[in-house]
């Protein structure tokens, strides 16, 4: 990390906030910090420049729900004409109600929606260096072994209400269309697993010397993470977790997020999280099927492209 230059969405709070201070730590020569509001992000950067003692957060405005404040954060990044090295794509939620953002986009989905768009356009304009690194934050529920969490079978939903067609089926998930009977739980392990393919989707698609990986931070109760989060997250699920010793501080699970961004290109593309049925530990890349199937992770990203608007391959995939 030493001279590079950072990238860190959702930092106002949890592992985005532990991370941009770890980042500085490590000697980044520069840590841009996002948030939703700009006072809000310019507090968050002066608090982490007064804890790590270094004058290298930037702050920056960003709501990954308002495509504007995504394009206004892309030109701001294009005139300041840094490329950057490491993009940590870290924002993100769980929900207890179906909401749905003014782009008609479900808010545990939302993230994912902006951070391709910010990804995109920092690929459209060369702003990321030759060998750049990409995390975008994943979580264990997309395993579909961890309790009270499972997420929706695609192939099975778009047989049922989208002729097979897939690519349908994974959109009217991002929009929480008619189809889809809201249930927070399945809506966060379904986000999730729409992160973890879209990164395999991306990978084929990335200049050669680039990397991105899905990376779950691990269980971090610590965070603001469960705010929103309905009381059987709040007061079953966390609880359990605790007693359970299954828990970490929000420094060793966004160290996890440092860790990625040294990994090779050899393993781009992968979902690393903790080894299978654990939610903490060390991390490793998951090998359940359902997050290989290449035909579900093309139909993610195609949904996502659709939903945002915009497309990117430097190559075909
Ligand atoms: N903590 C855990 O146990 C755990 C486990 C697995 C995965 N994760 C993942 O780790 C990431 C960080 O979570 P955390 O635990 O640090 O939670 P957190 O304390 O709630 O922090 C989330 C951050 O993301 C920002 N954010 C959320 N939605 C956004 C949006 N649409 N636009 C812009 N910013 C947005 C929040 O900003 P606002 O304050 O403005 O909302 C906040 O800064 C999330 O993606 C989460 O799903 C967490």
């Amino acid at each position: 990390m030493r001279h590079s230059i950072a990238l860190v969405t959702g930092t106002t709070s949890g592992l985005g906030y532990a991370a941009a201070s770890m980042l500085a730590a490590e000697g980044c020569r520069q840590v841009i910090v996002t948030g939703r509001s700009l006072a809000r992000v310019q507090e968050t950067a002066a608090q982490l420049a007064a804890e790590t003692k270094t004058q290298v957060f930037t702050p920056l405005e960003l709501d990954l729900n308002a495509p504007t404040s995504v394009q206004a954060a892309l030109a701001e990044l294009v005139k300041r004409g840094r490329p950057i090295d490491f993009l940590l794509l870290n924002a993100g939620m769980v929900g207890n109600k179906r909401v749905l953002t003014a782009a008609g986009i479900e808010a545990a989905q939302a993230p994912l929606i902006g951070h391709h768009q910010l990804t995109v356009g920092l690929l459209g304009a060369g702003l990321l260096s030759p060998s750049a690194r990409i995390v975008i934050s994943g979580a264990e529920p997309a395993r579909g072994d961890v309790p009270m969490f499972s997420y929706t079978d695609v192939a099975a939903f778009a047989a049922k209400h989208h002729q097979g067609d897939r690519t349908a089926a994974v959109e009217a998930l991002v929009r929480s269309g008619p189809n889809v009977k809201y249930e927070p739980n399945r809506a966060y392990a379904d986000a999730k697993l729409i992160i973890a393919w879209w990164a395999a989707a991306l990978a084929r698609r990335l200049p050669s010397g680039m990397a991105v990986y899905a990376v779950s931070p691990g269980s971090a109760p610590d965070t603001q993470a469960a705010r929103n989060a309905g009381p059987a997250v709040k007061w079953l699920f966390v609880p359990m977790a605790r007693l359970l010793g299954m828990t970490q501080t929000p420094e060793t699970a966004a160290r996890r997020y440092l860790q990625a961004s040294e990994l090779g290109t050899d393993v781009s593309g992968q979902f690393f999280a903790s080894a299978p049925k654990k939610l903490t530990g060390p991390m490793e890349a998951m090998r359940h099927p359902h997050f290989h199937d290449r035909a579900n992770q093309e139909a993610a990203w195609q949904a996502v492209v659709n939903v945002s608007g915009v497309d990117f391959s430097s190559k075909h995939p």
